[in-house]
């Protein structure tokens, strides 16, 4: 995909403040700190235009980027970060499922998981929600970078045997990996849009 143009557009912190636009948005969830913003920006090639942290729950609203003047990235709020409080947790969890389960647009959910471990119980969870409500999406496990040829052929298997009902890519914001295969997917998820 050539990127002619790709902004932000706001942050929205409630459902007043979703984007008024019929365009298809593709939206990125995933535990906090799995490399959502990061993987935005690397599949953009602009490397702060989604704000990235090693701070875990760096992103606490839906942030809109438009892209080519065609569709939406839609950067969510991470779950599963502890340290906050419960208050704040449910808020998070409620946004993104209010989000989920409302917004029309939606032509493609990317499921972020560390291609590291194991999906987590609320990766799980996630993803049973996405299948059940037959949501079109697909999983990334992310950071391949940081495995070896080897333990990623091995946990690649794990991931996919672990969420057998949805497609698995593999991912790595820092060398581009996968990179031309998700475009591909995220390109036909949008020309089959509406
Ligand atoms: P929240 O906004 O807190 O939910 O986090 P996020 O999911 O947006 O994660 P973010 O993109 O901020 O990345 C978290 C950390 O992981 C940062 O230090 C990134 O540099 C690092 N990271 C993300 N993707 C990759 C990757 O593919 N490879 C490596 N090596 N590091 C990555
Ligand atoms: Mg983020």
């Amino acid at each position: 995909m050539k990127i002619t143009s790709a902004e932000f557009v706001k942050s929205a912190f409630n459902r007043e403040h979703w984007v008024d636009d019929l365009r298809p948005e593709i939206a990125f969830l995933g535990r906090s700190n799995v490399g959502k913003s990061s993987l935005i920006n690397s599949l953009l090639n602009r490397k702060g235009l989604a704000r990235t942290s090693n701070t875990p729950g760096r992103t606490q609203s839906i942030n809109y980027f438009l892209i080519n003047d065609e569709f939406y990235f839609v950067d969510l709020p991470g779950y599963g970060y502890a340290k906050v409080s419960k208050a704040m947790r449910s808020d998070w969890g409620t946004m993104a499922e209010e989000y989920l389960s409302a917004r029309e647009q939606l032509a493609l959910c990317i499921q972020l998981i560390d291609v590291r471990h194991e999906p987590t119980r609320l990766d799980l969870q996630l993803n049973e929600w996405l299948n059940f409500h037959q949501k079109p999406h697909i999983v990334v496990a992310t950071k391949a970078d940081k495995l070896s040829k080897n333990q990623l052929a091995k946990q690649v298997k794990a991931i996919r045997l672990s969420l057998a009902d949805s497609t698995v890519e593999i991912y790595s914001s820092e060398t581009g990996k996968g990179k031309e295969e998700l475009w591909s997917t995220i390109q036909s998820a949008i020309s089959r849009w509406p």
